[in-house]
Order: C-alpha cells, then sequence, then structure tokens
C-alpha cells in the first residue's frame, strides 16, 4: 500500500517537474530604453550581453539575481491603443538577456534596451504589448 502511494507520488513529481520545465508563454507590456551603464547583474561589465545589445531589464516583481543571465524570447502582439500595429512584420522573436532590475515603481513587465525593441517594434511605439518565454541564449 505504502509503495503504491510512494510510487503515486514519484510519478506526480515527474510530471510536476516535466510540466515547470515547459515555456508557458507570459503576456506583458515592454518599454524600451537607451541607457545601461550599470545592471544588478553585472555592474559595469556589459561583456556577458548578449550583441546589439539584446538585454532585458525585468520588473522588480519577477525580478531575482537567479534570472540574471537566462533568456527570454519576447514578441510584439500589438499596440496599446486600439488601431495601432508598432508590430514589425516578419520578426518571429527577439531573445534577449536579463541582466537587471527594473527597479521603478512606474516599470513595466519588461523594459528591453532599444536595440532589442527595435527588431520586434517600431520604437516610436513607446510602449507595446508583448509575448515572452523562456528561451536557449543565443
Ligand atoms: C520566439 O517566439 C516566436 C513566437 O512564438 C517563434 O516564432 C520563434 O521561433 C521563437 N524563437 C526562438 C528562438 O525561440
Ligand atoms: C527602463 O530602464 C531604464 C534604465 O534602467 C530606466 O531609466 C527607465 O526609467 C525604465 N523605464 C521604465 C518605464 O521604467
Amino acid at each position: 500500500m505504502a509503495w503504491k502511494l510512494g510510487l503515486i507520488l514519484l510519478i506526480l513529481s515527474a510530471w510536476a517537474l516535466a510540466g515547470s520545465a515547459d515555456a508557458t508563454a507570459i503576456s506583458g507590456i515592454s518599454s524600451w530604453f537607451n541607457e545601461y551603464k550599470y545592471t544588478v547583474c553585472y555592474g559595469t561589465n556589459q561583456t556577458p550581453f548578449l550583441p546589439g545589445p539584446r538585454i532585458v531589464a525585468l520588473n522588480p516583481k519577477a525580478f531575482s539575481l537567479a534570472a540574471c543571465g537566462q533568456c527570454l524570447n519576447v514578441t510584439c502582439t500589438g499596440g496599446l491603443s486600439v488601431g495601432d500595429n508598432p508590430c514589425k512584420a516578419n520578426t518571429p522573436g527577439v531573445v534577449v538577456k536579463i541582466v537587471d532590475n527594473c527597479g521603478e515603481s512606474s516599470c513595466n513587465d519588461l523594459n528591453l534596451s532599444k536595440y532589442a525593441f527595435a527588431q520586434i517594434a517600431n520604437v516610436n511605439a513607446g510602449d507595446i504589448k508583448v509575448s515572452y518565454q523562456s528561451a536557449l541564449c543565443q
């Protein structure tokens, strides 16, 4: 009896682990920034950045030091106002590295470097709707 319960728990926990490895897309809003003189993850060292640079700061609610160096695939899904279409066509997404805590209370879910933002949307849009999920750093 006890071993059966143990087996069921083992299967359930294996299933939960496999589930957590699934990259589930999250919806949010992204702004962009132009200056990155200092980041919480790397200080003034920009060597670890993905070239461009393709980097992102996370909202403090989502940021932790453990997130440093992980990558996200960010896709533009639309503008904030009805009728806006800031997304660039034929761009499946941009892979960015998490390098900073977007420490300000006004911060959106993501704050992309201008370079990364420009890969997926018109920078004049300011803020855009995005979908993002974890991805391998490229
Ligand atoms: C990023 O996400 C988009 C949209 O789901 C997908 O088309 C693209 O292949 C993804 N890119 C990577 C590198 O995962
Ligand atoms: C985005 O990040 C930059 C640099 O950290 C910061 O100056 C800017 O205020 C942030 N934008 C928002 C909307 O928080």
